[in-house]
């Protein structure tokens, strides 16, 4: 019976089990209490040495079990201890931060530059209506460059003869706004989302154009010229890169010219500032008197020149980004790998 026992409780392996081997061995109905229970029956020559023996037994089976149940109590708290142990040598887990885009980080480093020259930052609404996207850019209700911009108009009602919103087409609406507000003189820039019904490799439906002007007495394209090389050489940092005026035509500027920036192709890498290639990166060109009366400004006292170029383009040349439709598909992959860390 006590090697029974004594086996059984030391391979006890948890609290309960214990439980159960105290109650079958000295419990109530146990079979060392039935024991005791018969020493009443017996001889008392009998009984002289089975009390004491089962006396002893009862002590060595009851502290057995006590031994048994502290040291079960201790592995239980080990093993707690263990699971809970915490290693505070370990590096920190990094948060996942997000980038910046890339076209918000060029619209940053195109404002700053800009802001060095003394323009101060505009902005329009997106929504734009006709007069201000076109009319007042001197561009009429019939004129063939309304076709060339591939608009996006929100068709009112068939019996509503309110002329109808327009998803702005470019930030040149902004000069009028800018000068209604504020009147000459004047040096802003208007940077923003612009939307025409095109999809290509170059193009998307929505983009990002800046608008620059400056009104004063004796503004000239001299200025231009000298305002805009002033930027390419920040923007792209290279001192001295060459530029090209190329004569245009927009319906809001008089005399008009494109800009290209000096550039080559050396094993299929665009190279910027380098070799004799030009890439187009803005329109231009003095405003037009019609342009500044409609937006509140005397054409005999005050000239201006005015220019529109592509934030997502010069992005694209200044980081090297092929294909101008993934800055706008929200792939983390192409995010991270052209994002900017915040
Ligand atoms: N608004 C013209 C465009 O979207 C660019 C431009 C702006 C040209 C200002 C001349 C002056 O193409």
């Amino acid at each position: 019976l006590r090697q029974k026992f004594l086996e059984a409780i030391s391979s006890a392996t948890n609290e309960a089990t214990l439980e159960d081997l105290r109650v079958s061995a000295v419990g109530k109905k146990g079979e060392i209490s039935l024991k005791m229970r018969e020493l009443g029956k017996m001889t008392p020559e009998e009984r002289q040495t089975a009390g004491p023996a089962l006396n002893a037994l009862k002590d060595e089976v009851n502290s057995a079990l006590a031994a048994k149940k502290e040291a079960l109590g201790d592995a239980a708290l080990d093993a707690r201890l263990k699971g809970e142990w915490l290693d505070v040598t370990l590096p920190a887990r990094g948060r996942p931060a997000g980038t910046i885009h890339p076209v918000s980080q060029v619209t940053e480093e195109v404002i700053a530059i800009f802001a060095d020259m003394g323009f101060a930052v505009a902005e329009g609404p997106q929504i734009e209506n006709d007069f201000y996207n076109f009319d007042a850019l001197n561009i009429p209700p019939h004129h063939p460059a309304r076709q060339e911009f591939d608009t996006f108009y929100m068709h009112r009602d068939a019996d509503d003869e309110r002329a109808p919103h327009v998803l702005r087409t470019h930030t040149s609406p902004v000069q009028i706004r800018e000068m209604e507000k504020t009147g000459a003189p004047i040096r802003v820039i208007a940077p923003g989302r612009v939307y025409r019904s095109d999809y290509d490799q170059t193009h998307t439906p929505m983009f990002h154009q800046i608008e620059g002007m400056a009104i004063g007495k004796d503004i000239s394209m001299a200025n231009l010229k000298w305002v805009l090389e002033e930027f390419f050489a920040a923007f792209f940092e290279i001192d001295g890169i060459k530029t090209r005026f190329r004569a245009s035509h927009f319906p809001f500027t008089e005399p008009s010219a494109e800009v290209d920036i000096q550039c080559s192709w050396v094993d299929g890498q665009l190279r910027i500032g380098e070799g004799d290639g030009w890439m187009e990166v803005l329109g231009s060109g003095m405003m037009h008197p019609k342009v500044l009366a409609a937006g509140g400004v005397d054409p005999e006292k005050y000239q201006g020149f005015a220019f529109g170029m592509g934030i997502d383009r010069i992005a694209m040349l200044k980081y090297g980004i092929p294909d101008l439709r993934a800055f706008f598909d929200s792939d983390l992959r192409w995010l991270r790998h052209y994002g900017f860390s915040a």
